[in-house]
């Protein structure tokens, strides 16, 4: 079965629990709802999706320098951002039985959807009446919900105390773009990235970790002369979706969109979306966008202080563009998980794979003794401390040889390496590859270097 085939988000969601990757979080008091702690395998992926993240855009280039700005912002940050006033979504209550929460303008999108299949499109015939999709009850009319937790700074929670918790990192960046200027000897076209928990009070998350009220974003603010950010755009687009097909996910699982006028964020003059196709259908994993002058500008405009870019050589003074490619690390790990996920027989058994990129792997190589006697277990201990020490490695001992390969397929360990009764006599070992059940034999000097050889151009 070809990978995401084989993926329904509750198998995902069975393995993330099964091998630790995610978890409920809080799940002792019944759990917090959409809301997830990530266990050994799902930090180790995660950091390694960050990694990657920060590999190209920063280690590989020389344009982008990295920030880490605090979660808390001074409010007025938020006034400036536009987020106080127009980071809202058309929350509808269900005034039937369930009394449940809905966005309005997702299900308007759904309604629309289905009359469109049946034939006549918006606006050809009577107003469409929304109906709570779970008890069939009427609807409220909807109100405007502002997405940005509260919360007070001090001791006394009164008007003047109200921070928030930031809804994305951009804003940390803005806010420092001239102290990155003055410090990062850099000019336009140059970037600044940064990896951070942002934080909404999603009305519907869900979907696992693709929608959550705590997340992780990885952006980047790329600030360009005017002119050019049409090319930059285009640059951006181009390499954030050349990162996702070289990290191993399929190319036509993989697509750009453009949004239409009706959908653009209050700041953006142009923004298109990656989508990935998850099991839910096509949704995005990442949005490009160009916020022209937007946001430099509120801010100069409410800080008072000049946000504008002097150059030295012509003496031309401008507010520089922005472009934005703003992905969520939470949500890349998903889509590399569905990816990666595929089931197959192989010899009258079923075995269940992640076919992860290595460089994404939690763990790059098993080592396991053949059985637990005969200096097997001591020589392949000593084995994996040696390999350690080169790339996260774990031993294995206990258990059957195939429960042990099974396990470790599932958590998506590119390579295993046997210590049997051959080792002993001629110092080789079998090294297993997890896609292709290839089993080869290697000297043990020659491991570490072949690893590091295959991890490199992975
Ligand atoms: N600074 C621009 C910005 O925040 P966005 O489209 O709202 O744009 C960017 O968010 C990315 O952050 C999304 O493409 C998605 O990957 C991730 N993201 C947004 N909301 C999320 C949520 N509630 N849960 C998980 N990831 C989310």
């Amino acid at each position: 079965m070809a990978p995401t085939e084989a993926a329904s988000m509750d198998k995902i969601v069975a393995l993330c629990k099964r091998r630790g990757f995610v978890f409920q979080s809080s799940e002792i008091y019944g759990g917090l709802a959409s809301t997830y702690d990530y266990g050994h395998y799902g930090v180790l992926l995660k950091s390694n999706v960050k990694a990657e993240w920060w590999r190209a855009v920063v280690q590989e280039r020389d344009d982008v320098v990295a920030l880490d700005a605090a979660i808390l912002m001074h409010p007025r940050t938020w006034e400036a951002s536009g987020h106080l006033e127009g980071f809202t979504d058309p929350l509808v209550q269900c005034l039937g039985k369930c009394k449940k929460r809905w966005r309005e303008d997702h299900l308007r999108e759904a309604a629309i959807t289905a009359v469109g299949a049946e034939g006549p499109g918006e606006g050809d015939g009577p107003p469409l009446e929304l109906r709570c999709p779970e008890c069939g009850g009427e609807l409220s009319e909807p109100r405007q919900f502002n997405l940005m937790f509260e919360t007070h700074m001090g001791p006394v929670a009164d008007e003047g105390s109200v921070v928030y918790l930031r809804p994305e990192t951009a804003q940390g960046i803005f806010v420092n773009f001239k102290n990155v200027l003055q410090f990062a000897r850099k000019k336009p076209p140059f970037g600044i990235a940064q990896v951070g928990k942002a934080f909404r009070n999603e009305i519907t998350p869900g979907n696992f970790i693709f929608r959550t009220r705590e997340f992780e974003q990885m952006e980047i603010e790329y600030f360009v002369p005017p002119d050019d950010a049409p090319k930059w755009h285009m640059h951006w687009m181009e390499e954030r979706m050349g990162w996702y097909e070289r990290l191993g996910i399929r190319p036509d699982g993989l697509r750009l969109r453009e949004h239409g006028p009706e959908e653009l964020s209050h700041y953006s003059s142009a923004t298109s979306d990656i989508e990935y196709q998850f099991p839910m259908g096509w949704s995005e994993l990442e949005g490009i966008a160009n916020r022209g002058d937007f946001d430099l500008t509120q801010h100069q405009n409410v800080s008072a202080e000049k946000l504008d870019y002097v150059d030295t050589a012509t003496g031309e003074r401008y507010v520089p563009y922005v472009i934005e490619p703003s992905a969520g690390a939470d949500r890349a790990m998903l889509a590399f998980l569905v990816d990666a996920y595929d089931e197959e027989e192989v010899e009258g058994r079923r075995r269940t794979l992640l076919r992860l990129n290595p460089r994404l792997a939690p763990v790059k190589v098993a080592v396991l003794p053949l059985v637990n006697r005969e200096g097997m277990p001591e020589l392949a201990r000593d084995l994996y401390e040696d390999l350690r020490g080169r790339m996260p490695a774990e031993y294995d001992a206990g258990g059957s040889i195939g429960k042990r390969y099974r396990r470790q397929d599932e958590i998506g360990t590119p390579w295993g390496v046997t210590v049997d009764g051959q080792t002993l006599e001629d110092n080789t070992v079998t090294l297993r590859d997890r896609d292709t059940l290839d089993q080869t034999r290697i000297a043990i000097e020659e491991l570490a270097p072949e690893l590091e050889r295959r991890l490199a151009v992975a």
